[in-house]
């Protein structure tokens, strides 16, 4: 009997990380495996450079449906994807609710899900940071609090899920499926239109990305930061791909380094085309530390905590901290040449989509 699973994307974190998922699933369906999807985004990002070019240059299908949610406070978006989901499952259910990552949709789905009796699953679970003045690290606790299947991409992700009573047997140590999509496009990676204009060459610029509420909702904390990534970059260029979330303060700031080059959000395959020539990167970024951990690429994260702490103890990244004066000394190692050089995850091999199929093949049968 064929069994059908809602995959669960909203914001463009989760587009690499159900593409895997839904390749192998397309995969196992054309070899007569017993599972089919129904792809549902929430509308949570829209914008077709948040969205639209993640699905097109990730080969994911157009989705089933579209909840459209749009912008929104964190209840006001939670709210609307529940209330829009939940309706979606009362009028056809499925018999599995598959989530990604810590985004507002994930939660939302989930609660949704569960208290219609639909098991969730969820990729990357049991991740934390400690902190809870941040959004996702809400999502996660809620999220797999009512979880019934783990999907983890580290051990110490599923040791989390132990000390909160998740059984063994619940937990599958996949991998990371966000890392499939990165080998699996590696080859594929393009220069963005402005790497000539902007005199781009092969470790001659830093990439910076920022848009964690601490660093951008404050207007003069964000000039400050970016004043001194600016002014730490020797006169090289610094790319800064620019968050609608942050673009609403940025436009109230004056005098900027003139090495700050300030661009649209880039596509999947230049952003990371960009990141892997960069010298180094400087984000608040959490999945950026994981794609930066295995191009080996010196990654500086202005944040306090992670909740992914293999990308410091095994790989390239290191964290700053969100105090200013913190920048410029890590970025004079990163000159020296004296930056950690990394190692690769246990896992994050490219075939996390395929062992997550099989196993809710094994769950679902
Ligand atoms: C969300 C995720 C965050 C993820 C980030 C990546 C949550 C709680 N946070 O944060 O984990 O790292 O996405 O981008 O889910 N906006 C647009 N166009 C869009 C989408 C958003 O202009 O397509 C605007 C919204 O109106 C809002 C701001 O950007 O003002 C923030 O969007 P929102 O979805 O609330 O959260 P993010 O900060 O993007």
């Amino acid at each position: 009997m064929t069994r059908t699973i809602d995959i669960i994307a909203g914001a463009r974190p989760n587009f690499m990380k159900i593409a895997p998922i839904i390749r192998a699933l397309d995969a196992r369906a054309q070899a007569g495996g017993p599972l089919a999807y129904r792809l549902v985004h929430t509308g949570q990002h829209y914008d077709p450079k948040m969205s639209g070019e993640f699905f097109e240059q990730l080969g994911i299908p157009e989705p089933h449906v579209n909840l459209e949610v749009g912008s929104g406070t964190q209840a006001e978006q939670t709210g609307a994807i529940m209330t829009r989901y939940e309706k979606l499952l009362t009028e056809k259910r499925s018999d599995l609710c598959l989530v990604v990552g810590d985004v507002t949709s994930t939660m939302a789905c989930a609660i949704a899900a569960q208290k219609l009796c639909i098991p969730v699953a969820h990729v990357e679970a049991g991740i934390r940071s400690g902190d809870w003045t941040m959004p996702e690290e809400i999502n996660r606790i809620v999220t797999d609090s009512i979880t019934n299947y783990f999907f983890t991409t580290s051990v110490a992700a599923g040791r989390n899920l132990q000390k909160t009573g998740v059984s063994e047997g619940r937990i599958f140590f996949v991998g990371n499926t966000m890392i499939d999509t990165l080998l699996s496009n590696m080859e594929k990676l393009r220069a963005p239109s402005f790497w000539s204009e902007l005199g781009l060459t092969e470790r001659n610029y830093f990439v910076a990305t920022l848009h964690r509420p601490a660093n951008v909702d404050n207007a003069d904390n964000l000039a400050r930061l970016l004043k001194a990534i600016g002014e730490s970059a020797r006169g090289l260029p610094v790319v800064f791909p620019v968050h609608p979330r942050t673009a609403k303060n940025i436009a109230k700031l004056g005098g900027l380094p003139s090495n700050l080059k300030m661009v649209e959000p880039q596509a999947y395959l230049e952003f990371n085309y960009l990141v892997r020539h960069a010298k180094a990167v400087i984000t608040d970024s959490g999945g950026i530390t994981e794609e930066t951990t295995v191009m080996n690429v010196p990654c500086m994260t202005l944040r306090d905590s992670t909740e992914r702490p293999e990308t410091v103890e095994i790989g390239t990244n290191e964290l700053l901290g969100i105090d200013p004066a913190a920048v410029p000394p890590a970025m004079a190692r990163v000159f020296d040449g004296a930056w950690k050089k990394g190692r690769i995850p246990e896992k994050w091999d490219g075939a996390t989509g395929k062992r997550i199929v099989a196993a809710l093949e094994t769950l679902l049968a």
